[in-house]
């Protein structure tokens, strides 16, 4: 058996570096951290407003990765035509709204689906491979395969979110998603919200191919790595010589 790829997911290393508008931290350098540390691929959300990931780091990481990577995006002509500059690994078809603090929910495919079609057409004919990201229901998931999409996303943030029975009935509806979305010839992706905490009833899920995961590494990250920047500047402080 393949072993379970992890995707991380960077876009809240651009948030700290959009709220200074400084050059750091360069997502680039933390996605080549994320290489050699393990992971098997980097994705970021382009979103319409710009507010973390910027056109500059997409291109950037085109270029200079070696692992994988995954474009999430909104179904929107001037991010589409990006998406087909820049030719990522997997397109990941994600609904968008201005005003959420992240992706709210699954995609709805059923409803949308001639423009999703069309638009998982236009990635597959460039070689991309596109994914869609829906919640584990079987209406989302039939409709998400007759777009042809070779891919699935299953939104966790529902188990991520809930607690006791809520977390164990959200958990069975993603068991069976994953099962329904193989029957289905889709590859099967999942993620939002997994942390260190949750990650466990996740791994219980069948037929998984990538787990994507961004806030909680990059949060646990801060705090992992604050000891070595504090050092770091004590060292750097150490020429101080007084006011004489
Ligand atoms: N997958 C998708 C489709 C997402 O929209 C996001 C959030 O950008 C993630 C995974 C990662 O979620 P989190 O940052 O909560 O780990």
């Amino acid at each position: 058996m393949r072993r379970l790829r992890l995707g991380v997911n960077i876009d809240h290393v651009a948030t700290v570096r959009q709220a200074r508008g400084t050059a750091y931290p360069d997502p680039l350098e933390a996605a080549r951290l994320c290489e050699l540390a393990g992971a098997d691929g980097i994705t970021v959300h382009l979103r319409e407003d710009r507010r973390h990931i910027q056109d500059g780091d997409v291109f950037a990481l085109r270029r200079h990765l070696r692992i994988r990577l995954n474009l999430e995006m909104a179904n929107a002509p001037g991010i589409v035509a990006i998406a087909l500059k820049v030719r990522p690994d997997e397109a990941c078809l994600v609904p968008e709204k201005r005003q959420e603090l992240t992706t709210e929910g699954g995609l709805d495919v059923a409803g949308q689906f001639e423009p999703l079609r069309r638009t998982v057409r236009r990635l597959s004919a460039a070689g991309i491979e596109a994914s869609l990201f829906v919640d584990p229901d079987p209406a989302q998931l039939e409709a998400a395969a007759r777009t042809r999409a070779p891919c699935v996303e299953l939104h966790t943030g529902a188990y991520c979110g809930a607690s006791g029975a809520a977390a164990r009935r959200e958990l069975e509806r993603l068991v069976a998603g994953a099962r329904l979305a193989h029957k289905l010839g889709l590859r099967v992706n999942a993620g939002h919200g997994l942390n260190l905490e949750n990650i466990g009833g996740v791994l219980r899920m069948p037929f998984l191919d990538t787990l994507n995961i961004g806030h909680s590494i990059v949060a646990r990250a801060v705090l992992v790595g604050m000891a070595a920047a504090v050092r770091e500047m004590r060292r750097a402080m150490r020429a101080y010589r007084g006011g004489e």
